[in-house]
């Protein structure tokens, strides 16, 4: 079984890397001077404390995409449509396509233009970040979850990912509702990425703090109230449960704080955008995750 990577930058390059060590056929799609890099010098990949150097297929070719029988989507949702366009005259029917991005959206977008292929709606939790092209870090936990959301001919291809997972020590769960699994970590995202990004604090402090952890739980209330119009199943329980976590969690920098720094465009309009939007369709009102919005795309216009 060959797996490609979609989009190929931090999330793809380590588990690229993983699978590849453990013996998979693997082929990176990228771009830019990332490309260049790992074309020129292989992959630089620190996982656990040990850096290593590994020759990886690597290509900006999308048509290259057709010999896999596996295809993980890892660009972010910034950049998601464009890529199913670019890849979609390439893909076989029995292709099991799977989506690692962040937010709720990805599974269906997939299905839209992938609307007979097997699609797997993927978690990945992750601290992983390009440091120079070509140069990956992982730094925190690992694991990946997934479901099947549509089904289709490349099905039984989603047994043997896991298996390849598994082979790769990469911590591996199948979820029967992946719907749920999605909007778990969608509520952490919108309680916690934006606001650290804003204030530059870490989550952990953001939740020992009265005053920010007020902001916090009202825009998870408001998550959990989106997604139960949904039929979703999330509840008050996990607003506690997420909290009580972060409480214990590390000096981890969230997504939108990198992506701050490094003057890149967030996935604000995939996380708290998205449920002040969806919520606004109904004529109600997300008032934290409008705020939250409204302050990162500030902040992204500062550096335009
Ligand atoms: N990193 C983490 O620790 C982590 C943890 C959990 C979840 N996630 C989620 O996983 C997803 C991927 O995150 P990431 O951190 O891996 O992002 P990333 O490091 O920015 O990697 C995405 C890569 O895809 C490339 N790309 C985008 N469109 C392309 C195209 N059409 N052709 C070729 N290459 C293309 C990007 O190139 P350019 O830079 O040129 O755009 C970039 O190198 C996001 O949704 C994120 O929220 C990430």
């Amino acid at each position: 079984m060959k797996i490609g990577f979609a989009g190929a930058g931090a999330v793809g390059c380590h588990y690229g890397s993983k699978l590849q060590q453990a013996g998979f056929d693997v082929l990176l799609l990228a771009r830019g001077n990332h490309l260049k890099a790992l074309q020129a010098h292989g992959l630089r990949h620190k996982s656990e404390n040990t850096e290593i150097s590994i020759a990886i297929s690597a290509t900006d070719k999308a048509e290259d995409l057709n010999t896999c029988q596996v295809i993980i989507l890892c660009c972010k949702m910034t950049g998601l449509s464009n890529m199913l366009s670019t890849i979609q005259p390439f893909i076989s029917p029995d292709t099991l396509l799977v989506t690692l991005q962040n937010g709720v959206e990805a599974p269906d977008l997939l299905r839209t233009t992938f609307p007979n292929n097997s699609i797997a709606a993927g978690s990945a939790f992750i601290g992983a970040r390009i440091a120079q092209p070509g140069h990956i870090i992982h730094s925190a936990a690992g694991g990946i979850r997934m479901g099947l959301w549509q089904t289709g001919s490349g099905d039984h291809y989603l047994h043997t990912l896991m298996e390849a997972f598994q082979r790769a020590s990469v911590p591996i769960r199948i979820e029967s509702d992946p719907a749920a699994m999605l909007w778990r970590k969608l509520l952490w995202n919108c309680g916690f990425n934006a606001i650290t990004a804003i204030t530059r604090r870490y989550a952990h402090d953001t939740a020992a703090n009265h005053e920010t952890l007020i902001i916090v739980e009202q825009a998870m209330q408001e998550t959990v109230a989106l997604a139960q119009s949904f039929g979703i199943n999330l509840g008050e329980g996990d607003i506690h449960k997420h909290i009580h976590i972060t409480l214990s969690m590390g000096p981890v920098k969230t997504s939108m704080w990198q992506d701050i720094e490094a003057g890149h465009t967030t996935e604000v309009d995939f996380i708290n955008g998205y449920i002040a939007r969806k919520t606004e369709e109904k004529q109600l009102s997300a008032t934290a995750n409008r705020f939250l919005t409204t302050l990162i795309h500030a902040i992204e216009q500062n550096h335009h």
